[in-house]
């Protein structure tokens, strides 16, 4: 058995994480930087600058936690790409400078592949062939797996990620950032029905996304109406968004696993922890008797431990990184 630190700093949560072979996670400390809530947005610099000010401290805590030192420790990971460039920098060369103090090997992963194996941590015996959903604030793909090393990114978004459009839209409707947490919460007591709002791209052979169309609906019909009215059936707003995006993301999904007969479907990235589409998804699936996966709620969204579980196959193929690994920020699930 095998132990891996990893590090993740894509974006604009530092996390550090020990993870074994068999998926056991002994520590995944998380350090989310709200320090971006005055501005609206993630602002890259003061991210890249937070990584650098918390890394050190998560690291030594990470340990402490897991009771492990780094004697204990067989290779260190980190995310490389995608995500802002200086934030991951910072990861990258923290990762670098470690393995090589330590004398251990360094893996390289890619931060979407890390949401995949986010999966792993609940179900370790879980391998392709599958479909991949991958959904998160940046990314929305869907990916044919054959296996490990050959896979077809088979459908994208033409323009916003899933998570976006969630972050958007509830920004529209005043309702802070992240915007996927807080529509999912509203939802609840809300009507899906209330208003229909429009689905892009509905060919059955279409596996793209596209929810800029949708975006433009909701600003109109916002701006078509009272804001008593709005404030009045936020929830069936919340609610009828929510149903939109989703609908969306199932109906392409179940659209190429009937049409390619796909036995697996797993779903990964931070919009996998919203509970509609997991139970849409899952009703779905059962309908047509596909097998659905999902990764635990607490490894959805950014996270280390997902970076170390991804480690693991590579670390047993022996796919080690040299100390000349650099960062970059291109879009995309890759191998690394
Ligand atoms: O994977 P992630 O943590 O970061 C990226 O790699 O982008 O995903 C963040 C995205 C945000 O857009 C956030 O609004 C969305 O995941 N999200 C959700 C939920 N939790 C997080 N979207 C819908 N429902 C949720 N419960
Ligand atoms: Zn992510």
């Amino acid at each position: 058995m095998i132990k891996i630190l990893a590090f993740e700093s894509s974006c604009d949560d530092t996390s550090v994480a020990i993870v074994d072979s068999n998926y056991k996670v002994y520590a995944n400390l998380i350090s989310s930087q709200l320090s971006h809530d005055d501005f609206g947005g993630v602002v890259p610099e003061l991210a890249s600058r937070l990584h650098l000010k918390n890394i050190v401290r998560i690291t030594c805590a990470a340990l402490k936690k897991a009771q492990l030192s780094f004697d204990d420790i067989d290779a260190v990971s980190v995310s490389i790409n995608p995500g802002l460039i200086g934030a991951l920098l910072v990861g990258v060369s923290f990762a670098k400078g470690l393995a090589y103090s330590i004398g251990k090997p360094l893996i390289a992963v890619n931060h979407m592949i890390g949401h995949i194996y986010a999966n792993r941590i609940s179900h370790s015996n879980l391998k392709p062939p599958y479909l991949a959903l991958v959904v998160s604030g940046g990314h929305t793909e869907l990916v044919d797996f054959k296996a490990y090393n050959d896979f077809e990114i088979v459908g994208r978004t033409k323009d916003d990620a899933a998570g976006e459009a969630f972050d958007k839209v509830a920004k529209l409707l005043g309702l802070g950032y992240p915007g996927g947490v807080k529509i999912d919460a509203l939802a609840q007591k809300g009507d899906p029905e209330f208003v229909k709002f429009p689905r892009a791209l509905k060919r059955k052979d279409n596996y793209d996304f596209s929810f800029s169309g949708f975006k433009t609906a909701v600003r109109n019909y916002l701006e078509q109406h009272e804001p008593e009215f709005i404030r009045e059936h936020m929830s069936d707003i919340a609610a009828s968004v929510q149903q939109a995006i989703v609908d969306s993301l199932v109906t392409k999904t179940m659209n190429y696993t009937r049409n390619n007969r796909i036995d697996k479907i797993i779903v990964a990235g931070g919009v996998s922890a919203n509970s509609f589409l997991r139970k849409e998804m899952m009703s779905s699936a059962a309908k047509w008797k596909v097998e659905v996966y999902f990764p635990a709620t607490e490894y959805c969204m950014d996270n280390a431990a997902m970076i170390g579980a991804a480690a693991i196959d590579k670390f047993w193929r022996k796919e080690f990184a040299s100390l000349t690994l650099n960062a970059f920020s291109t879009k995309g699930l890759r191998l690394v």
